[in-house]
């Protein structure tokens, strides 16, 4: 219902000034703010992202919703309230620094809240509702949009902090999905916009084995996928801390790997290539991925570099790609 989603926008900006006030200006935020530039953020990016502070307090959001003319049983139905057992309206954030999402027109349409006091789930969000809809949502488009469509680049990253972390460090063009794998929605939105899409995920398992399903994704849908990588245990936030931003510019983001070459390289992880059975099951795997490539230049450039290393004929390669092609229709 349209005039419901404005009730339910509307009240998403009201809190969103609300935390963001308690978290700038007020004593009980002192904690969370000093967090944030412990953290290494500015003033200017915890303004401009609008980062904020649930208080503590179960009803003072309530009472303060309540203020604004806002039905709480409507509230708890769009999710920006909670219900406990007896049915009390509470704040679902309290205690957490507060990322505002905001849809790609600039609005708030959802929270994620992070813990300050190492509590669990470390990022707890909004839930989904008609207006907060996870997988058709990029974390920071709306900001991130001119610069994506001029330099035709995005870089797509895995957390709030990485986003945020990246645009203080001058790269403006960075989103990232809501703590769930991309999906073909978000694919084709970033598709619509760039040539390039960066991946730059943690370093970590998951951050490489999540990479590994994006790059296919958005090579799926026609982007041309580069994938950045993060040394072992750090992520692009925390890499940025650590070794500044013009090693972050110089050492992950320009040198990033073609989706090839990240490709050749992952797939290594299923076959000991000692083994002869398993490094001819291999070089079928990767020929299969060559045939999905459309530039008929790129697919020759990687062939050869396959052939080269496994020492077969560029000729033979060639031919396995076009039969498999044909295949592919
Ligand atoms: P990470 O665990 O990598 O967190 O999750 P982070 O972004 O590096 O945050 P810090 O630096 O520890 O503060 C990446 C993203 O996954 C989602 C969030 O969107 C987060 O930004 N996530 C993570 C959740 O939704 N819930 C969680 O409990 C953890
Ligand atoms: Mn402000
Ligand atoms: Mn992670
Ligand atoms: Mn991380
Ligand atoms: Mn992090």
């Amino acid at each position: 219902n349209n005039s419901e989603e404005q009730i339910h926008l509307k009240a998403f900006a009201w809190l969103t000034k609300l935390y963001h006030h308690l978290l700038r200006h007020t004593k009980e935020g002192k904690q969370a703010y000093q967090y944030l530039l412990d953290r290494g953020f500015t003033d200017e990016m915890i303004d401009l992202f609008q980062l904020g502070y649930a208080p503590q307090s179960r009803e003072l959001v309530v009472q303060f919703l309540e203020k604004k003319g806002f039905h709480t049983q409507q509230m708890i139905r769009a999710g920006v309230l909670t219900a406990n057992e007896q049915n009390q309206a509470s704040d679902r954030f309290r205690g957490r620094v507060i990322f505002p999402i905001r849809n790609h027109l600039g609005k708030s349409i959802g929270f994620g809240g992070r813990t300050i006091t190492d509590q669990e789930p470390k990022y707890l969000n909004s839930p989904e509702s008609a207006l907060f809809q996870k997988g058709r949502l990029l974390f920071n488009f709306d900001l991130a949009r001119s610069t994506i469509r001029n330099s035709e680049q995005a870089v797509l990253f895995e957390g709030y902090m990485d986003v945020i972390s990246a645009y203080q460090a001058g790269i403006k063009n960075g989103v990232a999905t809501l703590g769930t794998s991309i999906t073909e929605n978000q694919a084709k939105l970033l598709n619509r916009y760039v040539n390039t899409v960066i991946i730059c995920y943690d370093g970590d398992q998951a951050g490489i084995d999540a990479s590994y399903k994006a790059a296919r994704l958005l090579h799926q849908v026609d982007c041309n996928v580069k994938v950045a990588s993060i040394p072992e245990g750090l992520d692009p936030d925390s890499y940025i801390v650590k070794y500044g931003e013009n090693r972050f510019q110089n050492e992950i983001i320009e040198v990033s790997n073609t989706y090839m070459t990240f490709l050749m390289e992952y797939l290594k992880k299923d076959y000991n290539l000692q083994l002869e059975g398993d490094r001819m099951q291999y070089i079928e795997k990767v020929i299969d991925e060559l045939a999905t490539i459309k530039r008929p230049m790129e697919r020759e450039y990687y062939a050869k570099e396959l052939a080269n290393t496994y020492d077969l004929s560029i000729n033979t390669m060639m031919q396995e790609i076009k039969d498999r092609r044909k295949k592919l229709g």
